[in-house]
């Protein structure tokens, strides 16, 4: 483990097990099969960052009370039910080091168990009583989904540009993030100016996290993923290392990328040379500047509130945003 992680690890050691805890007492499906299914994936090992980020952000504000961690796991459910149904959508086989829930059962089976576990979210978010908190929720399924929708319909186009790019991470990811860091600051009481210090904090760390993680899938392998890399591309998903570098390639390199890509059963040579190419056009180092310089970002955010453990935590959580390999 990175020291960055461990360091993290320790401070948010009481915060983690709490969630587990939440999320452990807080399904109650009725039948049996939404348990085993829920149980696979939300028990196999998730970093918990969502959670943990409206757990802090709660405390960052000053809250006292003790039910942070339960409303953190809206964050958790909204996240794996996203998992559940992203994994049949993107026809992926791993997640979280376990054979995908959809293969495991069945397509119908997962996504009825993703529908579970946004309704469960949505109604722990009832159970604040906070009309925001329950808006800021709506907001975010309704944004997953769209972005989602729309990664779908640009799979393959080579035409996609940087900021359709943007557009999709914003939805699918970033507003999750940003929902999570907003509710702990709503269920805090804080006032309108440090809430949206705080959702534009987790905007731009989810952005961030949402390039790393498409860098990762051209750097890292399956040991410490729990998915495959070359995902992305298998899939059709066109993401910033790829646009920019597209961009930037003379027309040879150009057509032998796009050669790539449209070929699902590239081999692993076309693969390496592909990620050599991502690197010679400035892919990988384009996304790498772009996802530091929204991570500087994340982190000026936090600058109005009062130093803190909390407040270092938030900001070592944005570095290691991207540095993880995990
Ligand atoms: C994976 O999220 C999906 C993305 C938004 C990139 P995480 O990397 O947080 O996955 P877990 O929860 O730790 O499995
Ligand atoms: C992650 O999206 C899931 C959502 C944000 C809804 P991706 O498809 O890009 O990520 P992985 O690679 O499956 O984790
Ligand atoms: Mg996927
Ligand atoms: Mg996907």
């Amino acid at each position: 483990m990175s020291d960055l992680k461990d360091k993290i690890m320790i401070a948010v050691r009481d915060d983690f097990a709490a969630i587990e805890k939440a999320l452990a007492e807080n399904m109650n499906p009725y039948f049996d099969l939404v348990s085993q299914v829920a149980g696979h994936i939300l028990f196999a090992g998730g970093k918990r960052l969502r959670p943990l980020l409206m757990v802090l952000c709660a405390r960052l504000c000053g809250y006292t009370g003790h039910q942070a961690a339960r409303f953190s796991i809206i964050f958790e459910f909204l996240h794996t039910a996203s998992l559940l149904h992203d994994d049949l959508v993107d026809g992926a086989e791993m997640r979280r080091g376990r054979q995908v829930a959809n293969q495991k059962w069945d397509n119908s089976t997962a996504v009825l168990t993703g529908d579970f576990l946004l309704a469960r979210g949505l109604s722990i978010a009832a159970a604040t009583g906070l009309r925001e908190v329950i808006e800021t929720i709506a907001q975010i399924t309704e944004n997953m989904s769209q972005g989602e929708i729309r990664q779908l319909e640009k799979k393959g186009d080579i035409s996609l540009t940087e900021n359709d790019y943007l557009e999709v991470i914003r939805c699918k990811t970033a507003v999750l993030f940003q929902g999570a860091c907003r509710t702990g600051a709503l269920v805090a009481g804080e006032n309108a100016d440090m809430v949206q210090a705080l959702t534009d904090y987790g905007y731009h760390l989810g952005l961030a996290f949402q390039m790393a993680d498409d860098l990762l899938d051209y750097t890292q392998d399956f040991g410490s993923l729990g998915k495959h890399a070359g995902a992305d591309l298998r899939e059709g998903k066109l993401t910033l290392p790829l646009i920019h570098a597209l961009s930037r390639a003379p027309g040879k390199d150009k057509k032998r990328m796009v050669a790539i890509i449209a070929n699902p059963d590239f081999t692993p040579t076309e693969f390496t040379d592909l990620v050599e190419m991502l690197k010679c056009h400035g892919g990988i180092a384009y996304t790498e500047a772009q996802a530091a310089a929204h991570i500087k970002k994340a982190k000026q955010m936090l600058d109005p509130f009062d130093n803190s453990v909390t407040k270092g935590t938030l900001a070592d959580i944005a570095d290691y945003a991207l540095v993880r390999n995990a």
